[in-house]
């Protein structure tokens, strides 16, 4: 219904509008005088989605969208990342293409794309995506589950690749870790039939579901984890990939010695979660010359201060056994009032320890609770005033 003349004109004058509670109702009062309300009601709703998704697509208010599809889809950074490994390949497939949030990306890397799903508005809107993208890529719309489509073999010229994101199973039910629809097992035998595949997973996925030869790649926006890539053998290159986003800094496995444990130094890294989530903190910590304070937890340190996308750095101001009192005892000479407390490998409630500080002062400081030496720990610190990908000014 959208996509009729009647819908387009109807959506280009809602163009660029949020629409607040207050104003959805004499609006929809006003345009049912020009249009069927069933045509009025989509396109509100449409336009609500066109607002929220402007968190994740720089064209949203050209793009179209389902509610789930919305949700699920990949925003323009982190497709624009997963496709790079496709770049020059010809006739590409987009197995689970949802409403498209990959395939805008993929169809402006790749040549020929092949797009499907199985929920026809879906594909349908993301045809219309991609188009609103300009990618350079032919793209080919079928509505088919993945598993059929390739049981049948590829029709025509043989595919170069697959990109797969299979749909997260519903909230409510009990989750598997890797439960996806097509399921993730199938979607690894992809790669019997065309050998280079990405799988797009959650990031929570756990490392045990990654077959030997695959590389899982662990990407973040800023500081928020947002996906497990899984690429097949012939398309990646290591084992364990943490990336950091927009700035596109990459960190691979690399097994050596394990990292010496040390007291703290003048300054604490805190890795960007990618890091962690890739195993990766050891390969960090040799990388920037730092130490760990404690082998189960991931916390780094160094007696310089290093500007890298990989870590936030924060100035230790001082470092102590944990005791409540005694914390709050030195934040209070410190000239401490707001603290920011992070706990890594111990238990507390966080808002319980700072009521308790019962701090005032001018100054703010981050409290990281942490192990050292099989001993709870604190550290007293400031965010080191630089604004590289590490920092929170990222996120
Ligand atoms: C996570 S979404 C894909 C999001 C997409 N990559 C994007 O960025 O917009 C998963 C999609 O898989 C589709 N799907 C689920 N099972 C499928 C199947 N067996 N074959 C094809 N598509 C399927 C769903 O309809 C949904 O649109």
């Amino acid at each position: 219904m959208l996509l009729t003349p009647a819908g387009a004109r109807l959506l280009d004058r809602l163009r660029g509008l949020t629409v607040t509670p207050g104003q959805a109702l004499p609006l929809a009062a006003e345009l049912r005088a020009s249009y069927p309300p069933d045509l009025v009601a989509a396109a509100l709703t449409q336009q609500a989605l066109r607002a929220a998704a402007r968190q994740k697509f720089s064209r949203a208010d050209d793009m179209l969208f389902t509610r789930a599809g919305l949700e699920q889809a990949s925003s323009e950074l982190t497709a624009a990342h997963s496709a790079l490994r496709f770049a020059g390949l010809d006739l590409v497939a987009d197995l689970c293409c949802g409403i498209g949030g990959n395939l805008t990306a993929l169809a402006g890397a790749a040549g020929r794309v092949l797009a499907a799903d199985t929920d026809l508005d879906a594909l349908r809107f993301a045809g219309h995506n991609a188009a609103v993208y300009e990618g350079a890529a032919d793209v080919a719309l079928v509505c088919a589950d993945a598993r059929e489509l390739l049981s049948g073999g590829p029709r025509g010229a043989p595919l170069t690749a697959v990109f797969i994101d299979p749909a997260r199973r519903a909230a409510g039910r009990r989750r598997r870790a890797g439960d996806s629809e097509p399921p993730l097992g199938w979607c690894y035998t992809i790669a019997g039939q065309v050998p280079r595949v990405c799988i797009k997973a959650a990031p929570g996925l756990s490392h045990d579901l990654v077959p030997a030869g695959w590389e899982a790649e662990f990407v973040a926006t800023g500081r928020a984890l947002k996906e497990a890539l899984l690429w097949s053998p012939a398309f990646g290159t290591t084992s364990r990939r943490a990336t950091v986003l927009p700035a596109g800094a990459t960190l691979v496995a690399s097994p050596a010695e394990r990292l010496p444990v040390a007291d703290p130094g003048e300054y604490l890294l805190d890795p960007n979660p990618a890091v962690t989530r890739a195993g990766l903190v050891q390969e960090l910590g040799r990388e920037l010359g730092a130490w760990q304070l404690d082998p189960l937890t991931a916390f780094l340190s160094l007696d310089s201060s290093v500007s890298t996308p990989f870590a936030r750095t924060l100035r230790v101001l001082d470092s102590l056994p944990w005791n409540e009192r005694a914390a709050a005892r030195r934040l209070r000479e410190l000239g401490v009032g707001t603290v920011d407390i992070r706990r890594r490998g111990l238990a507390g409630d966080v808002e319980l320890i700072r009521r308790r500080l019962r701090l005032r002062g001018d100054r703010t400081a981050i409290v990281v609770l942490t192990r050292r030496a099989d001993r709870p720990w604190g550290l007293i610190c400031e965010a080191v005033a630089d604004h590289g990908a590490g920092q929170d000014a990222a996120r």
